[in-house]
């Protein structure tokens, strides 16, 4: 028997980068898996190739999360056993010149969207028997994050929101938890005119582990928070970081 294999998930900023990779993987463990993205043709065209039914969703609008719920759902009889709130975005812009604007998409994304899907999917699961939500952390929600203020007072957020979520439904048979990634090569990291090298000394040569994160080095620590294998785990940060979380490392000096 498979890891997810009877279990029905929804995986949300699915169309590429780590989302896509927690699909591919959930499949792979026996997952039926509905992916979910704003972003249609992608998202499309990724859920296709891994063996998932695509959704449009724009995790900050409440209506399309409760359609988003229903649709993973009725794929198998009404049961939802998994959430992964994976969606997010970015500005790299510091406090001083960041538009009002631009820091609440970003808290309305990535936080606000959490909430409005842990508060639409919790009853369909709830009804399930129970289950399994794994929210996106990031290392920027336990320090502050230059040019980032609003993407870290997000994930910061998420952390209270994980917590007090796995308080409230634990009773619901729903655990709540948060996983923690090292930095990824993804949209979100990349930087014009960047060669593989400068990625790996701007984002790994400090990680004690002295590398960037594999995506699928994080997308099984999001299996296994999904699966029964971790259920007596919840209001917890899992990290898959490579260390950085237990500090910080000079740059190696280059060598000739
Ligand atoms: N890339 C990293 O180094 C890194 C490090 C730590 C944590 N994370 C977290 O991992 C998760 C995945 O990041 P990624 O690197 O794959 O990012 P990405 O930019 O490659 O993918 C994010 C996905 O979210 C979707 N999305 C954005 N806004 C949305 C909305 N309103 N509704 C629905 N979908 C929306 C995008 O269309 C995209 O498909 C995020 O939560 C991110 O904060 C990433």
């Amino acid at each position: 028997m498979t890891a997810l294999e009877g279990k029905v998930a929804l995986v949300t900023g699915a169309a590429r980068g780590l989302g896509a990779e927690i699909v591919r993987r959930m499949v792979a463990a026996g997952a039926q898996v509905t992916a979910a993205d704003k972003r249609v043709d992608d998202g499309a065209a990724a859920a296709a190739e891994a063996g998932a039914q695509f959704f449009e969703l724009d995790v900050t609008d409440a209506e399309q999360w409760a359609a988003a719920v229903d649709a993973a759902a009725t794929a198998d009889g009404g049961r939802l056993d998994i959430l992964v709130n994976n969606a997010a975005i970015t500005r790299v812009v510091p406090i001083l010149d960041c538009d009002p604007a631009e820091f609440r998409k970003v808290i309305d994304t990535n936080l606000v969207g959490t909430f409005l899907g842990i508060q639409a999917a919790a009853p369909t699961m709830a009804s399930s028997g129970g289950g399994s939500i794994v929210n996106l952390s990031s290392p920027s929600a336990f320090e502050g994050t230059v040019g980032m203020p609003a993407y870290s007072t997000s994930k910061w957020g998420i952390r209270g929101l994980t917590r007090t979520a796995a308080l409230e439904l634990a009773d619901l048979g729903i655990r709540v938890n948060a996983v923690v990634p090292g930095a990824l090569r993804t949209a979100m990291t990349r930087r014009p005119g960047w060669e593989d090298e400068d990625y790996e000394r701007h984002y790994g040569a400090t990680v004690p582990l002295r590398r960037m994160a594999e995506l699928g080095e994080v997308a099984d620590l999001v299996v296994w928070l999904a699966s029964d294998q971790a259920s007596y785990c919840t209001g917890g940060d899992y990290a898959a970081d490579g260390g950085l979380g237990a500090g910080s490392l000079p740059p190696l000096p280059e060598n000739g």
